[in-house]
């Protein structure tokens, strides 16, 4: 218990730091469909199927330019564990799953992905090692993962190695099918211009932060409006080397597993996007 709660204190402190900006909410579910709250591992491991294992490219482990850490974990392929837990029907067309942390953190992922990718909700190591990783990215060391933690199998499909961490959402404690965002990130005639731009804002960034509502309560800062008041220099700044900002910032550099002409130019594009998107009030 003492881990947990200095390890969520340290991931809100950068949020307490910066009250001015936001108020923290914490895990808040919005209206919608009920969210599943998952039992615990080894309750789930008991009532079936069993468990397999899994071995991965661990993003949160391996830092550009030098060699890639796998690490062995021990689970199920998720479309087993979302069956058995959500019921079948999560996977039909044009929805979302909403993976949800404690502490406010969300990863919303098409179901889509689910079909395109091979996907493992994992519960711990294989060689019985602490079921935690120094998180690189966001600054953050021996986080923990469980109970529950999504890995994307980045060895049968190397792609999927240059996204990083983005849509690993670990510390997973509920789970649910919420309607497709397309309403919310693509109005009106903005698709199919801007849909790559709308994808990258999903995988990216509103795991954490907000677009007119939509999106994550870690930081939930609206980006629509935050891409209207800051200039594209600061703007660039904050997405590609945000510790040089604020030093000690939980928020990750975007895809250090591309090369930097091509974070520039993303960078620069999800910016357009926003100001092209409406400003709901
Ligand atoms: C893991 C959570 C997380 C993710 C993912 C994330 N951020 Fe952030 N972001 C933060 C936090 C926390 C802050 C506040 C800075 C601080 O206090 O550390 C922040 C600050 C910012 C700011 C500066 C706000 C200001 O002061 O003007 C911008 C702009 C921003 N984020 C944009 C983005 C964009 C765009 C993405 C996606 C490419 C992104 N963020 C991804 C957590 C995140």
């Amino acid at each position: 218990m003492s881990t947990r709660l200095s390890v969520l204190s340290r991931r809100l402190l950068p949020l307490l730091l910066c009250a001015s900006l936001a108020t923290p909410t914490l895990a808040v579910t919005p209206a919608g469909s009920a969210s599943l709250r998952l039992p615990e591992p080894a309750a789930a491991a008991k009532a079936g199927p069993a468990q397999g294992e899994v071995q991965v490219m661990e993003p949160h482990l391996s830092r550009p330019g030098q060699p890639s850490v796998q690490v062995r974990y021990r689970g199920w392929p998720a479309r087993v564990f979302l069956d058995r837990w959500l019921g079948k029907g999560w996977d039909l067309p044009e929805g979302e799953l909403e993976f949800r942390a404690q502490d406010g953190f969300v990863s919303r992922i098409p179901v889509e992905r689910f079909q395109r990718h091979q996907a493992w909700v994992v519960t711990g190591r294989v060689d019985g090692q602490a079921f935690q990783v120094d998180n690189h990215a966001q600054g953050e060391k021996q986080v923990p993962l469980g109970p529950y933690y999504l890995v994307w199998d980045n060895l049968a499909e190397p792609a999927l190695q240059a996204e990083g961490g983005a849509v690993w959402p670990y510390q997973v404690v509920s789970v649910r099918r919420t309607p497709s965002s397309r309403a919310a990130l693509l109005p009106g005639a903005m698709a199919p211009r801007y849909a790559a731009q709308a994808q990258a804002l999903q995988t990216h960034c509103l795991s954490c932060h907000q677009v007119n509502g939509y999106g994550g309560d870690k930081m939930p800062l609206n980006l629509a409006l935050r891409a209207r008041e800051i200039d594209s220099k600061r703007w660039s700044a904050w997405l590609l080397q945000p510790a040089q900002l604020k030093p000690g910032t939980t928020m990750p550099p975007l895809s250090e597993g591309l090369p930097q002409a091509e974070r520039e130019a993303l960078a620069q594009q999800l910016q357009d996007y926003l100001k092209a998107l409406p400003l709901q009030p």
